[in-house]
This record gives structure tokens, sequence and C-alpha cells, in this order.
């Protein structure tokens, strides 16, 4: 496909037709000009950079645009942590330095996402106004001199930050070569992601009011009565700061719904403003997606336009390395939690997502990532677009020389040549234009879905019961015990609809509403097999335990009554498969629920100790569904064995058949697919394709075995 050159409105035609086929709102940025012939022109993916002109002599401008429109570049992003350059004083504004940054980056034909700066306030303000900090949740004050050190309550910073964000707004509506904004900047980062200071404390004890109306009904709730807690007056209730015994749980789990709440607020004041003042541009914020836990996204970006965020696996790597993993991570275990982000960010929304930031080089603020290996960033690239990105911007145009993050490689190397991966990135862009419109318009097709619940994350951590329970961890197990069987998963949020999937897995629904229960119940009574596990309906939504046997609200689906639960420390357990799952022994990890089947037959049964012969796996019919207790914490590879087989039942198509380390998924618009066969290993590998294929990147045919080299990428459409 040849280029097009984006100007404006080529751009809000190419985005109208990403946004309009993914089902987006279209505000009236997207609908500008419907009328005009480009309107019709294809659509394509945003292929951007983030960029940092307020860090960049001003001489360098010309050229940046330039190489960036020769490098095949769509869109940056800009001016995210550009406060004290736009807002010098209090109330006096300079957006001249970045008006001339738009207008030579429009006249190269990229179009500019602008970050509102909250972010990263000057020290002005931070000097005037000292109590805007974050207090951590050791109790200590925050310093300025880094980012995110604010507090998501504080009235003072909110209305500073409205008011920048508002001058913003109405310096850039009508500029040509705008399109959209990003709000703030990783709101789910930051050195806690909770902030504890007196005004959140407030705005905690005015939110309760407004949940429990009484404080009668707050003390039943929380049972206060335990330590004497009582409250008698609502400014009496404390934050859970260390306080020489453990929070009650009941008010820890409501902190952080709060701190979500409070940042979610926060977001949205912005967005009111931006919404009213640049009517014609799409908005959202870049978040750091799962595995991170921190702020409820559904909340996040409810009114936002779309889910955008930032991607670095290589310094994922990085981290875990430093906290004693070992390994080949990177091939091994990061690329499916990144699928795991990748598909949480798509179903949050049910839309096209964006990668606001991609990883593109060495990586880190004092320590430095491995460079990507050749091949590895136009992987990563194809990764997200495989799981439904609409577009990817790359962390950074060019590498800083001075500041935090110089050791945080871009595009651009320190001298300013090339960097390693510059002319694969400059390669990737052009195969993905290449791709065409319908498939930027496709959609992901799930079968299965895989539940992520903050409420049982968050309570998870307040309570684990066992140290080594994580939720976080349990859901990137159970989604990479799946994804092997290449069948596509959603991850959603209790809530959303189950009717669409004919299998539902929800491990560790520790914290389980009655509302949850009861979707639950119909999906399984129509036909729906709920695939779940160990601390079934522990805890009600106020994270007080059931007086119930468990698995409390769930008892009849389940068709089991949980006799014991056991933490499992020094001892081993094993678990025997029936013939219906069948396979070797399955180890259990740190948990093992006793179950004691009423409806439901015994699928596995634990081998040893006091608990041999008992069971451990269980499933029922319940109306004309099935309902599968996994009472052990089942270890890899059983785990997978077991899911997969549970899948099969359910009658969820398998994809094509890989091997490990080899990543397929499949994309699909009214008359086509496109099947992305994604090698994350170093060494090469292949795969029998089931039919004859065009390699849409090569043009050329592909049938039976066909091989990718280590990193290696293959987009293939089913011959006609
Ligand atoms: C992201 C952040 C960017 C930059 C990048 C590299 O988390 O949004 O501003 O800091 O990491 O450190």
């Amino acid at each position: 496909m040849q280029l097009k050159s984006l100007n404006r409105r080529a751009f809000l035609s190419s985005s109208l037709a990403a946004l309009g086929a993914a089902g987006t709102r279209l505000p009236l940025w997207a609908t500008a000009g419907a009328t005009s012939p480009e309107q019709s022109s294809p659509g394509q993916l945003l292929l951007g950079v983030d960029y940092y002109p307020d860090q960049t002599p001003e001489s360098l401008w010309e050229e940046d645009a330039r190489m960036m429109a020769e490098t095949g570049i769509t869109n940056v992003r800009i001016a995210e942590f550009a406060w004290a350059l736009m807002e010098p004083s209090e109330g006096k504004y300079d957006f001249g330095w970045l008006h001339h940054a738009v207008e030579t980056l429009h006249k190269h034909n990229i179009a500019i996402i602008l970050g509102t700066p909250s972010a990263a306030p000057p020290p002005w303000l931070t000097v005037h106004y000292p109590d805007i900090v974050e207090v951590n949740s050791q109790g200590e004050r925050l310093h300025p001199g880094g980012r995110r050190f604010t507090c998501p309550t504080n009235q003072t910073y909110r209305k500073l930050s409205l008011t920048i964000a508002s001058e913003m707004a109405r310096a850039f509506t009508d500029v040509p070569g705008v399109i959209g904004w990003q709000i703030d900047n990783e709101l789910t980062l930051g050195s806690s992601g909770r902030c504890y200071c007196n005004y959140c404390q407030a705005g905690f004890q005015a939110w309760l009011r407004s949940k429990y109306g009484s404080l009668k009904r707050l003390n039943q709730t929380y049972g206060t009565v335990f330590w004497s807690q009582n409250y008698s007056d609502f400014s009496q209730i404390p934050v859970p700061l260390p306080s020489g015994g453990d929070p009650n749980p009941g008010l820890a789990l409501d902190y952080d719904r709060y701190q979500s709440y409070a940042n979610a607020g926060f977001t949205e004041e912005q967005l009111v403003v931006l919404r009213k003042l640049c009517p014609r541009h799409f908005v959202t914020t870049n978040n750091v997606g799962l595995p991170l836990d921190t702020i409820n996204l559904h909340e996040l970006y409810d009114k936002l336009d779309f889910v955008a965020f930032d991607n670095y696996p290589g310094f994922f790597d990085m981290l875990l390395h430093q906290q004693g993993k070992s390994g080949p991570l990177l091939s091994d275990v990061i690329p499916t939690a990144v699928a795991l982000g990748h598909d949480f960010a798509r179903s949050l929304k049910r839309k096209p997502f964006m990668i606001m930031e991609e990883q593109s080089g060495k990586a880190g603020q004092s320590t430095f990532a491995p460079q990507p290996a050749r091949g590895q960033v136009r992987l990563w690239t194809y990764q997200a677009v495989a799981h439904g990105a609409m577009g990817v911007n790359y962390f950074r145009w060019d590498t800083a020389t001075f500041g935090a993050e110089e050791y945080w490689h871009g595009m651009l190397n320190h001298d300013r040549s090339k960097s390693p991966a510059f002319e694969e990135i400059k390669q990737t862009i052009k195969e993905l234009k290449s791709l065409g419109p319908e498939l930027l318009n496709s959609q992901y097709e799930s079968e299965a879905a895989l539940v992520f619940d903050y409420d049982c994350s968050w309570a998870v951590k307040i309570q684990p019961g066992h140290y080594a329970l994580n939720y976080v961890d349990q859901i990137t197990s159970w989604y990479g015990a799946i994804s092997p069987g290449h069948t596509g998963t959603d991850v959603i949020l209790p809530g959303a609809d189950l009717s669409i999937y004919k299998v539902v897995f929800a491990p560790v629904v520790y914290v389980l509403s009655e509302e949850q229960a009861a979707r639950i119940r119909q999906f399984v009574q129509n036909g729906g097999m709920f695939v779940t596990s160990f601390r079934l309906g522990v805890k009600t939504e106020s994270s007080q335990i059931v007086r119930a046997p468990l698995p409390g609200l769930l008892r009849d689906v389940m068709g089991v009554t949980v006799e014991d639960y056991v933490p499992i420390y020094s001892e081993k357990q094993s678990v025997k498969f029936s013939s219906a799952l069948a396979g070797a022994d399955g180890e259990c990890g740190i948990w093992a629920d006793i179950l004691q089947p009423a409806s439901a037959e015994a699928l596995g049964t634990y081998t040893s100790g006091a608990n041999a012969g008992r069971a451990a796996v269980t499933m029922n019919t319940f109306g004309k569904g099935k309902a599968v207790y996994i009472g052990a914490d089942l270890t890899s590879p059983s785990l997978g064995a077991v899911l997969q087989k549970l899948s099969g039942l359910a009658g969820v198509k398998r994809g094509i058949e890989a091997p490990a380390g080899v990543e397929v998924t499949t994309r699909k618009a009214a008359s086509r697919n496109w099947i992305f066969v994604l090698n994350h290993t170093s060494v090469s590998k292949s795969v029998n394709l089931p039919g004859t294929f065009k390699d849409l990147l090569t043009g050329e045919p592909q049938s039976g075995k066909t091989d990718l080299a280590a990193y290696a990428v293959r987009v293939l459409e089913a011959a006609a």
C-alpha cells in the first residue's frame, strides 16, 4: 500500500476508521469532515514516538521532524512533563515554544498527542504548596525532585493541575496537527501507588460517609468492636498506616478502593475540561497495566476514549533478575505477562488499545536492561497488534544526555546516531502500514475469559492467608496455563457479560459479591463452564468472612463443601487425576482446599498425608453448564494440562499448535482473518500449518512445516 501523507484531515479520517470500526464512541475529532472524500480512504495504525522538544535544542526540531517523517512515523506524544516551561510561574503561561514544536511537526505531517503535565509539578509549585506531596505507607512524606510524588486528593494540586490542563486545551484546541490528549502520566505508578496524607484521610472519611451513610453501619460492617475501634465520629477514622497491629481488613480494602477512586476522580476532572474545550480530540491516559494492580482501570478508563499503556519487556526482565529470578525470563516468562497486559487492555473497553510507550532500546534509570536482541522490538510491536492494538509509540525519539533517564535509550543514541533498533523500527512501521486498514479494524475473538478482580487482589494482599499467595501471580500463572492452547482469551473484570464465553476461568475469588455470584450462577445455569480455585467465596464485599460453609454463595453451583482449607508449608501434597482429566499426578503448591462433593464428581484426589483420598478437584453439573472447583494450588505443568483439557471439554476451539515460546493469535474482520505467529525465543522454531496460507509480510505461500527464526514473526492469511 502506498503510504498516504498524513495531514490532519487524513489523520482524522484514519483515526475515525480505527475507532469507528472498533465501536468507539466517536467524538467530534473523529467525525469532523466526515463528508470529505478522504473519509473513505484507508485507515492506518498510529505508529509514533514519544518526543521531548522541551529537552531538545530548538535548532534540532526541524531535523527531528523530517527524520521522523522519513522513518514513517505518524505521530508523537509530547509535553507530558513540561509544566515548568509552560507555566514558569504561577498563572504565567508560555506556550510559544510548544506552538512552534507542534507547527514544525505538523509541517512534516506528524500528528500530535499532547500530554497534560500533572505528573511533574515544577519547583515554584512545591515550594508554595508543600502540602501537595504524597505520604507513603510508612507515613513518610515524599520530597519534590523526582516525579509522581503528589497526593491525588489534595485540592490545591487538583486545582493547579486542572488550570494548566485547561490553559493547554484553550491554546491547542484549534491547532492543526493536534489529535488527542494523554492526561497525566502513569497514574498507576509511584513509590507505593498510595498516599496516606491528611488530605487523603479527610477524603477517605468523606467517601466513607457517602458510602455507609451512618457510623452505625460502618462500625457493623468493619466489626470495629474488635480491638476497641468503634468510631463515634467520621473524623476519627484512620488510614491504614503502621499501628502496632494489622489494620481492620474491611477498612484496608476500602482504603484501596478510595485511592483508586481518588486517582480516577483526579483524571476525570481534567477529562471534563478537555471534552469541553477540545471536542475534536480524543482523550486517554497511559498506565502500566497488569501485572500492577494499583488503580482499578475500569474506573480510570470508564469515560476515556480508549485504553493506553506502556510496555517495557526488557525493563521487566531486569527487575525480575534484580529480585533474584534467573533464567531466560525475556523469552520464557515475560511474553506471557505482556500478552496478559495486552488482553486486559483490549478487554477493558472491548476496543482496540494503544501502546503509548514501547521499549525501543536499553532501558533503565540507574542501571541498564540489555539491548533488545535483533528482531525483538519488531516482535513486541507485532505482539501488541496481534492482541488488538491500534497504535504503538516507541519510547523515545532521542536519548537524553541529562536527567534521571540518561540510560533510557531511544531511537537515536546520545550522539544522535541511529540506535541498533532504528532500522528495525522503520521496517516494522513500513510492514504494518502495508497490512492495510482492514487489519486495523479487525476484531479479536475469544471464547474463553479469565476474570481479574481488583477487590480480590487487594484483599489477598491485605491477608494473603499464605505468605506466598499473591493474586496477580495466580492470575498470571492461570493465563500462562491457558495460553498454549492459542484459543484467545479475554481478561475481564467482574461485572462483564459472561454469556459470550464458553468457559470462564476465575482463580482465587476470595471476595465474592452477591451480584457476581448471581452472574456466575446464571452463566453456568445457561450452559457455560465456570472454572475456579481454592479460596472461592471466602469474603463478602465488606471483607468479612461469610457465615456459611464455603464456598459460600456458590456452594450449590459448585456442588461441594470445603471441609478444610490447608496452607501448605513443608509437607508435600500431590493430586491424582481421574480418567476425565488423566495425566501424571499433579503437584500441589501452597494451598489445598479439601472438598466434600455433594452433587459434584471428583476429578482429582489428594494422594498423601491426612487428606489422602479426599477430593481436590471436582466438577458439578448445574443447569445446562458445568462448575469446576480446583481446590489444590496446582503447579505447572499440571495446571496447564487441566485447564486446557477443561477448555476443550467446554468446546473452545484450539488455535494452531505451536511449540513452547511461540505465540499464535488471530484477528478477524468480516471476510478475512490474520494469524500472527510470534517466536519469542532466541532459537528457530517451526510450526505445522493446517492448510495453505499466504505470508502477508513476504507475499510467499506457506504450508505444512513453516520455520520461524529467532524472534521472527509471520502474519498469515488462509489462501483464497
Ligand atoms: C515510563 C514513563 C516514561 C519514562 C519511561 C522510561 O514508565 O511513562 O515517562 O519514564 O517509563 O523510564
